[in-house]
This record gives C-alpha cells, structure tokens and sequence, in this order.
C-alpha cells in the first residue's frame, strides 16, 4: 500500500501541472465565440440598386453609412424596367445585392422569375397596410406611395388662351395637345408602365388599348426615365407630362413653370417596393438595410432629399398628404405585374418601338 502511494502521488501532480499548462479551450458559440466569428464575417459593402431620383438615392446612401459606418454602400441609379433586365441578365451571377424603389409591379414580375429572395423583416410589423403594401411571402415591401399626375408648362398656357391644362385622360387626345405630350416609354420606366396599366384598368383591354394607340400619337418624345418630362415639360420642350405627383412637386419646388393637374375619373398610384436580391453575395447587409428602410425615421427623410412620396409605415408623417387625396383607383397591381412583360411587349410591337425613345 506504501508502495503504491509513494508511486500515485506524483503522477497526479504531474498530470495536474500538464493540465494548466495547455491552452483553454474556445468558449462554446453561446458565450461569445459565435459572435466573434460573426463579426469577422461582416459585410463591408452593399451592393444597391436604386430607382428613385437620384438625389434621394445619394442621400439615402450617406444616411446608411451614417449609421453603419462599417458599410459603403455602392448604387447604380436606373429605372424600373433597365433594372429588371439588368436583373435578368444577372441571375447566375448577381452583383447586387437589394433593390430599393420602383413600381412594385416590376418586383411581382422579378418574383415570378425568381431574381429575389423572401426575408421577414422584423419591421414589416411596420407597414400600415399589409395586404396591399406587402408581398404575402414575403419577397418584396412597399417603401413609399406616389399618385400620377399631369405636369402642365404655364407659358404654354399663356401663348394658348383657351386651352386649359388636362382634367382626365381623354383630354390628352385634344388637338391642342397633339405632338406637346411627354412620358416615358414603359419598357424602360416603371411611371410609364403605371400610367399604361391605369389606363387598362380605367376603360377596360380593349378600349385601353384603343386609347393607348391614341395616347402615344399625342407624344413628342418618350423618355427613358419616368421623372424626366416633368424637367423637359418645365424647360417648354412639351406642354404636358404625364409623371408621378410628387416629381411635378419637386420640380415646382425649384422654380419650374408648372401647374400640377388630376385626372378626374381617377389615376394610377404606385407601391414603390423593395426586395432581396435572390444569391446576394451581401445578404447581411442587404438585412440590415431592408429593415431601416421600413423604420418612420428614415421613411421621413425623403423630403430632405427633394423625395416627397407618402411614407407605408406606422408612425411616418406625409410630406405632402394632398398628393394621395385624390380619386385613386382600386390599382390591381398583382394583375399589372403579373402581365408586365406581355403588356410591355405589346407596347413595343404595336405602338411605339423602342426607336422612339429621347436620345
Ligand atoms: C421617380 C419617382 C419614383 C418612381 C420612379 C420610377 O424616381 O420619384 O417615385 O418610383 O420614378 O422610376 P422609372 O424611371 O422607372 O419610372
């Protein structure tokens, strides 16, 4: 027994002193360690394709960066449809990584042809309206409300006593406006393709199409983005532009020469939407912008940046709330999406090519 013990207590001491000697192992994930990790995998960039003006853009950008220092944002500016087609051409190899505002019949078409991915934000609890301002599974949000409006040139006005800026959509066929009208093409512009879906739905396929044919006679020149005419139309290149509400405010905010009409029997609105690249290679990123975009804060900031779309969220202010207090149709924007590309297509064949388009 003696023997044994003179032989143990050693050992022990040995395999205790080995013990201390080697280094601990990591913390398991829940004590720190998952987040360690977390952190040196972190996004630096995001890759973002934006549709709105592009003031609001650069801003939106500098108020991210602001808040995420660790993040530079990268945006390319282009419009509703030059982005679905960008986005098309992309889709093994995506290089951007979300797509913030436009129209969201182009966000139903781009999740019909899977080029975004779903994500349930936290704060798509805040969107006033969820059936109407956001997908059911998910895939894309409403950012912003806009109406569409008629931007009319006071001088024009002036030079033609008599003629009186339009009061609906059948005043666009008046003589006096034949070759003064301006819009973009709806191949290239989520505005354009809203003012073409409004005017189906308002007077039904075929008679819409009948008037489209019409509509387009009236037109100068299309532009590739929808803001545009309101600048031409203000420069006196045309009498009238055919642009969502709030960028004829924005012009007349600068100086512009013109009076902002309604059509009476009612007009098209937009949802501008939001959605997750499907295969962002900064899907982190794209998160974290996804719900700072639907937080009230940052929905109150488009003002400030010359943006004055009625916000989606709870507890936002309206910058200018007579814009949306107008007569609104019922937009089926599910149908309008679901049918852009045959609708736009028929455009492109039937009406107006895309030759047409404002070099
Ligand atoms: C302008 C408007 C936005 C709209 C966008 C669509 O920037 O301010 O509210 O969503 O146009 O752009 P697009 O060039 O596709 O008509």
């Amino acid at each position: 027994m003696r023997n044994r013990l003179f032989w143990i207590v050693p050992l022990l001491l040995l395999a205790a002193l080995a013990l201390a000697a080697c280094p601990a192992p990591p913390p398991p994930a829940s004590q720190g360690g998952g987040a360690q990790e977390a952190a040196a995998t972190e996004s630096t960039e995001l890759n973002l394709l934006c549709t709105p003006q592009v003031q609001w853009c650069e801003g939106m950008k500098a108020e991210f960066e602001k808040k995420y220092p660790n993040i530079t944002v990268n945006f390319v500016r282009m419009s509703s449809g030059e982005s679905l087609t960008r986005l098309r051409n992309e889709k093994d190899n995506p290089q951007f990584d979300i797509w913030w505002g436009g129209p969201v019949d182009s966000f139903i078409a781009a999740k019909q042809e899977g080029l975004l991915q779903a994500y349930d934000s936290p704060n798509m609890a805040n969107i006033k309206d969820p059936d109407l301002m956001k997908d059911a599974d998910n895939y894309w949000a409403g950012v912003y409300i806009g109406s569409l409006g008629f931007a009319t040139n006071k001088n024009f006005l002036e030079e033609n006593p008599g003629v009186e800026p339009p009061r609906s959509w059948d005043d666009l066929l008046k003589p006096e406006f034949k070759g003064q009208l301006m819009v973009a093409h709806p191949s290239s512009s989520g505005t354009s393709y809203t003012a073409l879906c409004t005017i189906l739905q308002i007077k039904g396929e075929d008679a819409g199409w009948e008037f489209l044919k019409k509509y387009a006679g009236q037109v100068l020149q299309f532009t590739k983005s929808g803001a545009a005419p309101a600048k031409f139309v203000g420069q006196g290149e045309a009498a009238v532009g055919i642009v969502f509400s709030h960028d004829i405010v924005a012009e007349i905010e600068k100086g512009s020469p013109l009076v902002l009409s309604f059509p009476e029997e009612g007009t098209g609105y937009e949802i501008g939407g939001m959605g997750i690249i499907a295969g962002a290679k900064h899907l982190d990123a794209a998160k974290k912008w996804f719900d700072w975009a639907l937080e009230p804060e940052t929905q109150e900031l488009g003002p400030k940046y010359e943006a004055y779309q009625a916000p989606t969220v709870k507890g936002a202010k309206a910058s200018r709330p007579e814009l949306l207090e107008v007569n609104l149709i019922d937009y089926d924007f599910q149908w309008c999406g679901e049918h852009k590309k045959e609708f736009v297509d028929k455009f492109t064949n039937e009406i107006a090519g895309a030759e047409n388009l404002k070099k």
